[in-house]
């Protein structure tokens, strides 16, 4: 029987009652209504890269949608790329540097699939993808039909949107990204404004895409080697004051301006003030090059990485009074 540890990239989790992988679109619609007339649990999963499962047996239905179209057209100078919810992520990235299409290089190489792309807002160095979608098709389960959702309604914010503040509701069918075919590098970010020495004219697509794609393989654990979900927490955002607070504590730390206060570095305390590098229960641990990520050995459990979870929440909290939230959806 299929366990949540052989399709989740933590690599932890109980076995699965029912699996069902869907390569049509209206099936996948019909089959969720079906089972949310019979009140059964339903699950939707994409690559299963930002979850953490239970040990016990999940009694309901994990859905995978593996519908995997993509539709381009121009529009107005820029190119319209509509993609099914079970394109790999990193397809698409691929795919868009292979047709000279700007937008989405920064967010190489992050794993999972299109579908999961809008609901956590992925980014990375520099770029969220939130700046790239135009709107995403969902069947909402409560109003029992299909819409499509604007980039405004989709209410985007640091690793949020409305699929996320209300999980479950919506399944993402397909999204629709502009993006542009004139150059426009986003090389500001400090890693990457490393690597190319401040220079932000001339740099070809590919080259940008090869240089995250090298930044994060320095950085994250090989899925090959190791379950990792990526970032496990998100970076706190402090009110305006207790930025000031923060700064006057530690005035090395990273921290940025944003909207509704100062992001601080996570990873930053994690390492300067908590010394988290090291820190393990059962088959779960920290990863030493980036403490923002736990990372598993195939003995851990999903309660090792739970047990983890509250400990680095409890150093954190005891040493700055900051309440660190997960960034990956931990099932309950
Ligand atoms: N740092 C340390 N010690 C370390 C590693 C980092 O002190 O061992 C400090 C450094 O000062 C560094 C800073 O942390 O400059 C920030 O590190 P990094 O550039 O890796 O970024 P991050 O804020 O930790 C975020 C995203 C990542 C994304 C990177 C790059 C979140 C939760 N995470 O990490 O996203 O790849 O920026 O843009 O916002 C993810 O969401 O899963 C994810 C990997």
């Amino acid at each position: 029987m299929l366990a949540f540890k052989d399709i989740t990239t933590l690599r932890v989790g109980g076995t699965i009652s029912h699996f069902e992988k869907i390569h049509q679109m209206d099936e996948c619609i019909s089959f969720v209504k079906e089972l949310d007339e019979k009140g059964s649990e339903v699950l939707i999963l994409g690559g299963g890269s930002n979850i953490l499962a239970e040990d016990k047996v999940f009694e309901g239905t994990v859905v995978v949608p593996t519908f995997n179209t993509i539709d381009m057209e121009d529009d107005r100078g820029r190119v319209r790329v509509t993609v099914d919810a079970g394109v790999v992520w990193d397809d698409l990235v691929q795919f868009s540097v292979d047709h000279d299409l700007w937008g989405i290089e920064n967010l190489s190489a992050i794993p999972g699939n299109v579908g999961a792309a809008p609901m956590q807002n992925i980014g990375a160095y520099g770029v969220d993808v939130s700046e790239t979608i135009e709107w995403v098709e969902v069947y909402d389960r409560t109003l029992k039909t299909k819409k499509k959702l604007s980039n405004t309604e989709l209410r985007f914010g640091y690793r949020n949107s409305l699929l996320k503040e209300e999980r479950g509701r919506y399944i993402v069918l397909r999204v629709s990204f502009m993006l542009s075919k004139n150059a426009q590098p986003k090389l500001s970010y400090k890693d990457l404004a490393l690597r190319f020495g401040g220079s932000t004219t001339d740099v070809p697509l590919v080259a940008i895409r090869e240089a995250v794609i090298d930044i994060r393989s320095g950085k994250f654990p090989s899925l090959e080697e190791y379950g990792t979900a990526g970032s496990f927490f998100l970076n706190p955002i402090l009110s305006p004051e207790e930025g000031v607070l923060f700064k006057s504590t530690y005035p090395d730390a990273p921290q940025f301006q944003v909207e509704n206060g100062v992001k601080v570095s996570l990873a930053w305390i994690l390492d300067h003030v908590v010394s988290a590098k090291g820190m393990r229960v059962g088959g779960a641990f920290v990863w030493d090059k980036q403490p923002l990520v736990i990372a598993t050995n195939t003995n851990a459990t999903g309660n090792d990485v739970r047990t983890l979870m509250s400990e680095l929440q409890k150093k954190v909290f005891e040493a700055t009074n900051i309440h660190i939230v997960p960034e990956v959806y931990v099932m309950q």
